[in-house]
């Protein structure tokens, strides 16, 4: 996937450096310099009232504090195999694990389309009222 792996060469560092965004790689130990999948995670905030009805009457009318994975990738030869489930489930154990310092409402990603859409709705994302494929996840009750 070139925008993906693009990202990955020449803006990771960068970014991460700069404050734009963390980059989580996943590789075997025995070959650690091949990347088999990636994700990044951002501070972000969302309007509360972009979120479902029922959230939105516990929520402060001002936006909300989230966390945001501008990424997530597998190896194309990789997929299928689970590593999507793997890196998703560390991104979120990672957002449980900062909210314990730092209050964060939901877990917020960019599918690039329908089918990225649909992956996330399978892990129980749902979509903003006014932007399809924009989807949280709420991190606690
Ligand atoms: C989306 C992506 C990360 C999924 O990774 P993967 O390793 O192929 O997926 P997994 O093998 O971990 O699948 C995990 C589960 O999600 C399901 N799933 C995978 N892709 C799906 C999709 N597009 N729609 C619905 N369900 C999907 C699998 O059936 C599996 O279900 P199960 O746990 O109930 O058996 C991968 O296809 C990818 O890198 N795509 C290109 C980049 C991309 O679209 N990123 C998304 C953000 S823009």
């Amino acid at each position: 996937m070139p925008v993906l792996d693009e990202y990955l060469r020449r803006f990771a560092d960068q970014h991460r450096r700069r404050g734009i965004s963390s980059v989580y790689v996943l590789a075997e130990s025995a070959q650690p310099e091949r990347i088999l999948g990636y994700y990044t995670l951002s501070a972000a905030e969302v309007d509360g009232q972009r979120l479902t009805e029922a959230e939105r009457k516990k929520l402060p009318r001002y936006p909300v504090p989230c966390f945001r994975m501008g990424r997530l990738a597998c190896r194309t030869d990789q997929r299928g195999r689970g590593l999507g489930k793997l890196l998703l489930g560390c991104a979120v154990d990672r957002c449980l694990k900062a909210r314990q310092q730092i209050a964060a409402y939901a877990l917020v990603v960019d599918a690039k389309d329908d089918v990225a859409k649909a992956f996330y709705v399978h892990f129980g994302f749902k979509p903003l009222r006014d932007a399809p494929l924009t989807l949280y996840l709420p991190l606690g009750q």
